[in-house]
């Protein structure tokens, strides 16, 4: 029956973990996908995370299925982190939000209710270059994709002047994917007083904005920073839509732990889009597994938990930072006479390296580095141990 199906290329970001481990070199390394490593190359499941596990376990909670939109203590705290405790759409009631399979099944939910109910254009606007996923996610969700400037490659930093004037130029009312923090490829953000314009053009345009928070945390080591962008829309008077992941920020990649939110008018609204996003999640998958969501609840409602947490964020954005330092210092060591300033201003998990798809072939076959074609690089795939040789890779291919 599938003698028609066609071989399809592996995908962008995952293939490369296959790649990586299909090569025996002792000391070959893997920056492929985004996921954070200690500093001896090891998963890292942060200790708040084994408490709160041991909480969950030890509670003998039992294995009925979680309502449609999930553990209702996950989502409302998951809603506070986001927005703000004291934020006004939280006061008010008004944020109708549903758990979701991490931050993919959040964009997806997102995706699939913009298509089944935007009065408007079913366009939805992405950054050049976005997440190597983003495009399929809304492709697959009967979306129409299409690109806005915001990567300036000859100045390795944010096109603020071209995203501007593209988000200007869409059609009235367009959808606008915006990454909230620690942007993914490229690790540059806008800056506050750049989002304060961006904000302004999507409010000028009366577009509607889609934010994706995978990262929250990851930037700055810092929660409520790393929200500024989505706080800061809502205080201008948008009411934009929310995927949030906590795969990086709790390290809880596998446990699949996400949330998608809308914010409503009013209480009333919510109510009815809630009963239109239940519509829509049943068919999809029913509900949500319950073990991750209720990791996360423990972290996010226990208060010394949740302190605790805190500290581990900072520590695993700590280290990144410094594995950027490192890196830039080694390939300064060896002479290099490219400027490498942009690992270090860069943030979040990601360096946009500006090695070309065919430097990075080389670092894979000739040096068994392994990274995704764009030439990002996980800086949190970085040790003390691995920056040395790294270094020396990157060296030789960028010559
Ligand atoms: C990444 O960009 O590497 C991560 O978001 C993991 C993924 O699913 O692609």
């Amino acid at each position: 029956a599938w003698a028609k199906v066609p071989q399809g290329p592996p995908d962008a970001i995952l293939g490369i973990t296959e790649a990586y481990k299909a090569d025996s070199h002792p000391e070959k390394i893997n920056l492929g996908v985004g996921a954070y490593r200690d500093d001896k190359g090891k998963p890292y499941v942060l200790p708040s995370v084994r408490s709160a596990e041991k909480k969950v376990v030890n509670a003998a909670l039992n294995k009925e299925y979680a309502g449609i939109t999930g553990v209702p203590e996950f989502t409302k705290a998951a809603a506070r982190l986001a927005y703000g405790a004291d934020s006004e759409v939280i006061k008010e009631d008004r944020v109708a939000i549903t758990q979701s399979i991490s931050g993919t099944g959040a964009l997806r939910i997102g995706g699939a209710f913009l298509e089944r109910f935007y009065p408007g254009d079913k366009t939805i606007y992405i950054p050049t270059p976005s997440w190597a996923n983003h495009n399929a996610v809304f492709k697959d969700s009967g979306l129409k994709v299409e690109k806005y400037r915001y990567y300036n490659k000859d100045t390795i930093g944010l096109d603020f002047e071209g995203m501007v004037e593209d988000i200007k130029n869409m059609p009235k009312g367009s959808i606008v994917l915006l990454h909230a923090c620690a942007h993914n490829p490229t690790g540059v953000d806008p800056t506050e007083d750049q989002w304060r314009s961006i904000s302004d053009a999507v409010k000028e345009g009366g577009h509607y904005p889609f934010f994706d928070m995978a990262y929250q945390g990851f930037a700055s080591g810092d929660t409520a920073k790393d929200a500024f962008a989505l706080r800061h829309f809502i205080s201008e008077g948008h009411r934009p839509c929310l995927a949030q992941s906590f795969a990086k920020n709790m390290g809880l990649y596998g446990e699949r732990v996400g949330a998608f939110s809308i914010v409503c008018e009013s209480t009333e609204e919510k109510k009815r889009v809630d009963s239109q996003i239940k519509i829509l999640v049943r068919p999809l998958y029913s509900n949500p597994p319950v073990h991750g969501a209720r990791i996360a609840s423990e972290i996010l409602n226990d208060s010394s938990l949740n302190q605790q947490w805190l500290g581990e964020v900072k520590g695993m954005a700590d280290r990144i930072i410094k594995m950027r330092a490192l890196l830039k210092e080694n390939l300064e060591k060896l002479g290099s006479k490219h400027d490498w300033s942009h690992i270090t201003s860069q943030i979040g998990m990601f360096a946009y390296t500006g090695l070309t798809a065919e430097q990075m072939d080389k670092l894979a076959k000739e040096h068994s580095v392994y990274a995704t074609k764009d030439g990002r690089i996980s800086v949190a795939g970085i040790t003390s141990d691995n920056v040395g040789r790294l270094a020396q890779a990157i060296h030789k291919v960028k010559g």
